[in-house]
């Protein structure tokens, strides 16, 4: 596949990456990509490639606990290993409502990566792979797969909210229902165990119960 490795590599770049900053984002990663992999088949996009770009979107953390700038990291260390393709996607699905020159705390980022980094906003437009890993990241815990306000509430509960986070949320619900039109059913029924990972019990027990 152009641009991106495939499944493979891109498993052993995780578990690779993992002693460098060991916690619970290569869970998570694994979820992500699980997520693009089953709405992918539905939606007449290639799996493998959906797969490979969910592992890899956070690849950036390897490099430490840091907030966006494992957007930035992630996105440079792919380049470097010649994948553009994964490597776009490490800085956009940090910057889900393509705002041309996001800012704020969260990029923890000297000035001169912060130029970079507008300069790539300014001259990138996202297209389907972008939306998808953007969605798919927002239905992704650590222990499995959530509905998308659960998961968006976790995150803003462990790093803080910002001016810019009602667009960002906005943004991820229009993409759950365009990839839903996209799939003819709800993303969340591809996903198993988003219920009872959601919930904390099997609601089909409590209905027999
Ligand atoms: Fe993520």
């Amino acid at each position: 596949m152009a641009g991106v490795p495939g499944v493979m590599e891109a498993l052993e770049l995780l578990y690779d990456s993992q002693p460098f900053n060991p916690g619970p984002w290569v869970a998570h990663c694994l979820y992500t990509g699980e997520a693009a992999r089953r709405i992918a088949a539905v939606c007449g996009m290639d799996e493998e490639r959906a797969h490979t770009l969910g592992l890899l979107h956070d690849i950036g953390r390897r490099f430490g606990a840091h907030d966006l700038r494992h957007g930035y990291d992630g996105y440079r260390f792919l380049l470097s290993r010649g994948w553009p393709d994964a490597a776009k996607i490490c800085l956009t699905h940090c910057n889900v409502a393509h705002s041309p020159a996001p800012a704020g705390r969260r990029w923890d980022c000297t000035m001169a990566e912060m130029a970079d980094i507008h300069r790539f906003f300014s001259q990138t437009s996202y297209d389907e792979w972008d939306d998808l890993i953007a969605l798919c990241d927002g239905l992704a815990g650590a222990d499995g797969f959530l509905v998308l306000e659960k998961r968006l509430i976790d995150v803003a509960l462990r790093r803080g909210i910002s001016p810019e986070l009602p667009r960002e949320w906005k943004r991820r619900l229009e993409l759950y229902d365009l990839f839903s039109r996209r799939a003819g059913q709800p993303v969340y029924a591809l996903l198993p165990g988003i219920a009872e990972n959601t919930l904390g019990f099997d609601p089909k027990d409590e209905a027999n119960g």
